[in-house]
């Protein structure tokens, strides 16, 4: 329990690509110091405790240091897709060093990426672009098998536009676009990213259907859309922010329109490690279905139907509340 020194000596690891420059031949700990520009004596060091952990095997004939098979799993290009998640370069690994903070995020509730980074996630990222290549990249890798479920559970073609509210780079509403041929949509999201977006329906040849517009979902959103998805939005924000994302949705879709949530819902399989992380990194949590109702609510949005969208995530569809008669 009072170990830091090997969650931080497995991301120096991951940084440093350890494990894909000893590949299965192994190297010493003086050809990977050469290889990295690091220096050989405190590499040593490190790789010893990685051996200790069962990261790496050693072999004290030829001096080399194996990746044992859990080592392995922090590789590039391994199933299970952890190392933007560790390597500090990334933007999962940078965003989880901010957890020597967390006594700050649960005294005040503020975030503590803030208070390490000095500015939120969202402008880190685009300070740094190749944090928000890093980030796409791993919100695809997680969506690799969900995308296409999102797109087939839920019923789309109700919908002749959808707006696809921090759409990201246009991985799910591509997804939606080609499980629903008779539909058009467009992604919001931050400048970079609705570039790439862009970028994504042209190579898809979905650029006759799909559009993308840079902005923020905090000013005014474009009206016309029958839809407007918020897709693992409102997690990554506290309630005060969530009523605001929420209540431009509704604005912009009028009396007639349809918003749509979808999002892990917080309950007895929620990661805790998981939500912590929101609430580290963004003061935000997972929601239950009566919370995320409850927020609706507080900006004139009814509830009009939850289902299960995908092996992890809920679809929650709201419209304008009637007016009240007297
Ligand atoms: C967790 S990601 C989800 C992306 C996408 N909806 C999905 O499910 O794959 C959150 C997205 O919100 C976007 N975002 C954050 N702040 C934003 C803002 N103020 N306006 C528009 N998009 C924003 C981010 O750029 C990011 O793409």
């Amino acid at each position: 329990m009072a170990d830091l020194a090997t969650p931080m000596a497995i991301r120096v690891a991951a940084t440093l690509s350890l494990v894909e420059r000893a590949g299965s031949a192994g190297a010493t700990a003086e050809q990977l110091a050469a290889e990295t520009g690091t220096s050989a004596s405190p590499l040593r060091c490190l790789l010893d405790h990685l051996v200790a952990v069962g990261v790496f095997d050693f072999d004290a004939d030829s001096g080399r240091y194996r990746p044992t098979k859990l080592g392995a799993q922090m590789g590039e290009d391994a199933p299970e897709g952890i190392k933007p998640l560790l390597d500090l370069n990334c933007a999962g690994g940078r965003a989880d060093l901010a957890f020597v903070e967390l006594l700050g995020t649960i005294t005040t509730g503020a975030p503590a990426y803030v208070r390490r980074y000095g500015r939120d996630f969202w402008a880190d990222l685009d300070a740094h672009p190749q944090l928000r290549r890093s980030f796409d990249a791993q919100m695809n890798w997680r969506f690799q098998e969900q995308a296409a479920q999102i797109a087939e559970r839920f019923d789309w073609s109700r919908f002749a536009r959808v707006l696809d509210v921090g759409g990201g780079d246009g991985n799910l509403l591509a997804a939606i676009l080609r499980a629903r041929p008779g539909i058009r949509g467009q992604v919001l999201d931050l400048a970079p990213t609705a570039t790439a977006a862009a970028d994504r329906f042209a190579a898809a040849g979905l650029g006759d259907r799909a559009s993308a517009v840079p902005g923020s979902f905090f000013d005014p959103l474009p009206t016309g859309p029958d839809a407007y998805l918020l897709c693992d939005i409102l997690h990554d924000w506290d309630d005060d922010h969530a009523r605001e994302i929420l209540a431009g949705c509704g604005r912009a879709a009028g009396p007639n329109g349809t918003v749509v949530i979808i999002e892990p819902l917080r309950g007895p399989s929620t990661s805790t490690a998981i939500n912590l992380f929101m609430l580290m990194c963004f003061g935000g949590q997972e929601r239950t279905v009566d919370e995320l109702t409850a927020l609706a609510a507080d900006t004139g949005l009814e509830l009009q139907s939850v289902g299960p969208v995908s092996d992890e995530r809920t679809a929650l569809e709201f419209r304008a509340a009637p007016p009240v008669d007297f």
